[in-house]
């Protein structure tokens, strides 16, 4: 019987095959382009996936690009349904199969009733059978599948980035202690990077190019010293044009949303019993997320907290790596997961 993982991520959506042992199957973005005019649920969908990213800000205005989950909400069930199908098509899954799929979703911490029945009724969207899907929260996931190993006298403190949503928890093999998650990620550092380059290079740049340059040259090293050409269109005579921007000048925009997730983290430890918080604070925190990926965040992030820190191999696919792990192990399964049929 097939056995997945989906994690539903703002920016990108990863699946995981458990029954086979090919591991992730696939990780494109969570992107959808529709064509026409009007309402976005009247018009005709023209590429998913990676395809439809690669038109953002690149088409006709008559074409749009919708990214149907959005900070970790179904934002546009239709298309998010139309997305899954053609992601379970692309990983070579029919009809039939998916009837008969166990299938465990990742949701954001903390994640309300009415987030689980918006993710019930896009499961049933796919075909799948509600009986065998499952939710279960993101941190717990992440722990597990970035390797730590979790017991009830030792419990882990978790920090994600992703592209839209924050994770912070604390998390033994009991369940979530405390946690909480924000509308906090990567593209709001995209978006200021835009706002930046207006005002200092006086060059508008389209989001693909200001991901780009934070996946690129951005760190939060004090001496961050890359550079790169970047390109778009004068903010004042509205031509192409292009200019170097630094990345010690970009710092900034990544900074303040890090800043913001400290923060958070922050009261979330100080929420805790006081036996927690000195395993905490000995064992340190366990970072994930595509944000990690930039050089010097996992440092800065230590620094602040006054801790140490371990940042999972594979930081974008912890998630789902736990899923792939937790859909293998029928007790953890029973005890960690909710369960779809109970959200309609
Ligand atoms: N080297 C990199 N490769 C891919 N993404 C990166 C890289 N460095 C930084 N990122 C950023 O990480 C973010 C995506 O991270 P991730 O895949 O963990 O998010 P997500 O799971 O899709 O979204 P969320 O969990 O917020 O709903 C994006 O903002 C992306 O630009
Ligand atoms: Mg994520």
């Amino acid at each position: 019987m097939v056995k997945l993982a989906v994690d539903l991520g703002s920016s990108m959506t990863k699946i995981y095959r458990a029954d086979t042992g090919n591991g992730i199957v696939l990780a494109e973005p969570s992107c959808v382009a529709v064509v026409g005019e009007g309402a976005i649920d009247d018009r005709e969908v023209k590429a998913v996936g990676k395809e439809a990213k690669n038109l953002i800000g690149k088409t006709a205005v008559f074409t749009g690009i919708v990214q149907p989950v959005y900070e970790g909400e179904i934002s546009n069930m239709r298309l998010a349904a139309l997305m899954l199908k053609e992601f379970f098509t692309r990983i070579g899954l029919k009809k039939g199969a998916l009837r008969r799929a166990e299938v465990l979703f990742t949701v954001p911490c903390g994640a309300q009733r009415k987030t689980l029945s918006d993710y019930a009724m896009l499961a049933e969207e796919c075909g799948l059978n509600l009986r065998k899907v499952y939710f279960v929260e993101q941190p717990y996931l992440a722990a597990l599948g970035g390797g730590a190993v979790l017991s009830d006298s030792e419990p882990v403190f978790c920090l994600d980035i992703g592209g839209g949503v924050s994770n912070v928890a604390v998390v033994s093999a009991d369940g979530i202690i405390a946690g909480l998650s924000m509308n906090i990620g990567g593209s709001n550092m995209d978006a200021n990077i835009i706002q930046k380059i207006a005002r200092v290079n006086h060059l508008d740049v389209g989001a693909l190019t200001a991901e780009k340059i934070k996946n690129e040259i951005c760190s939060l090293s004090p001496n961050a010293r890359g550079s790169m050409v970047a390109q778009g269109s004068s903010t004042d005579q509205r031509r192409p044009a292009s200019a170097a921007v630094q990345a010690n000048v970009l710092s900034e925009c990544i900074r303040v949303y890090v800043d913001k997730v400290i923060e958070y983290a922050c009261a979330t430890l100080r929420k805790l019993p006081a036996e927690v918080a000195a395993t905490v604070n000995r064992n340190g925190v366990f970072l994930s997320g595509g944000i990690m990926k930039i050089p010097y965040v996992p440092q800065y992030i230590g620094a602040k907290l006054e801790m140490r820190y371990r940042v999972c191999e594979e930081p974008q696919f912890a998630s789902v790596l736990g899923g792939g792990a937790l859909i293998r192990n029928k007790e953890l399964l029973r005890k960690f997961a909710k369960m779809g049929v109970d959200f309609v």
